[in-house]
């Protein structure tokens, strides 16, 4: 059998806990942290490899572009993030600026990887990943709404008193402001959930907000999406047929077309294999449509 490797460039907050999660669960023989500070690279590479009695089989390292070569899955979580105050948004020509550097390199060493985009405002370096790279859209997947959609799933479970993992709802669009809760379909067992509208307004409230509240009260969200991307990988690296929301170029989506954001896909090996078209309500349909029109702007805006 051939060795799984994956290189996360960007060993921030979120790529560093993203390699330590892929390192606990086992995902991968190879793990490569890239990042424009070399020190911290290398630091946790070190620190990551100290753990190794206690683990397995991962060999990692703090390594170059050229490793990026034969990897299956490289995952770029560089770049700026938040400050308490600042929407994702507010980061965007900073990070387009530090993924056309990034993309340049990556694209010198490897042409049939997965490219797994987490770095904010994550559908637009969605886009622009793919739009650089010219791949075929299926092998470049954004993080989208699938933590969001976590978050609403233990929000709901939470007040139910429901273990998340049996609740069955979906967050679609902008992974940011202008996310929707899909209520219509959201369901226990194939049961309604019986919240009235204060509860509902409440509870999608919380989560659309929930990186605000983060990152007011510690400065960066990092455990959370480090569990919806190895959640990802594994999907990938083992063919997996899994449902997860990730973000991709949409083409006739309840009329949404030429723009990234977060449905329901079905990710194996070849990356989104499909998306999945729910049967969303009028309302739902309009505002999965003002977040589409939202993001095309800002799409025009670095003129991607
Ligand atoms: P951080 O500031 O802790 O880490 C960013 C890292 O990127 C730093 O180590 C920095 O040296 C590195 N970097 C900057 N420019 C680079 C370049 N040209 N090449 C290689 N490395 C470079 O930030 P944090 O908290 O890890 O967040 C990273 C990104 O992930 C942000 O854009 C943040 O908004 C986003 N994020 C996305 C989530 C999602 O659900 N998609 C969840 C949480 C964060
Ligand atoms: C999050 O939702 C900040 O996008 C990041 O945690």
């Amino acid at each position: 059998m051939s060795k799984t490797k994956i290189v996360i460039i960007g060993v921030g907050a979120v790529g560093a806990t993203t390699a330590y999660t892929l390192l606990l669960r086992e995902r991968v023989d190879e793990l490569v942290l890239i990042d424009a500070n070399k020190g911290k690279a290398k630091g946790d590479a070190i620190d990551m490899n100290h753990g190794l009695p206690f683990l397995g089989r991962t060999k990692v390292w703090a390594g170059e572009y050229e490793d990026c070569r034969d990897a299956d899955i490289i995952i770029i979580t560089a770049g700026a993030a938040q400050k308490p105050g600042e929407t994702r948004i507010d980061l965007l020509k900073r990070n387009v600026a530090i993924f056309e550097s990034i993309m340049t390199e990556v694209l010198k060493y490897n042409h049939d990887g997965i490219l797994l985009i987490a770095s904010n405002p994550v559908d637009i370096m969605s886009y622009f990943s793919w739009w650089k790279s010219k791949w075929p859209v299926q092998r470049i997947i954004g993080s989208g709404t699938l933590l969001d959609s976590s978050r609403f799933r233990y929000l709901i479970g939470e007040e139910l008193g429901i273990d998340p993992r049996s609740v069955h709802a979906h967050i679609i669009g902008e992974h940011g402001d202008s996310e929707l809760p899909v209520w219509s379909l959201a369901n226990i067992a194939g049961t309604r959930i019986p919240f009235d509208e204060e509860t509902k307004e409440r509870i999608f409230t919380n989560t659309r907000d929930a990186a605000y509240e983060i990152i007011s009260a510690k400065g960066a969200t990092y455990y959370a999406i480090a569990l919806a991307l190895d959640r990802i990988c594994t999907a990938i690296l083992h063919d997996e047929g899994a449902v997860l929301n990730v973000s991709t170029l949409l083409q006739d989506y309840h009329g949404v077309s030429n723009v990234y954001l977060g449905v329901p896909c079905i990710v194996d090996s070849s990356g989104v294999r499909e998306v999945l078209k729910l049967e969303l309500s009028e309302s739902e349909r309009e505002q999965l449509h003002r977040s589409a029109q939202k993001l095309k702007e800002l799409i025009q805006s670095v003129e991607v």
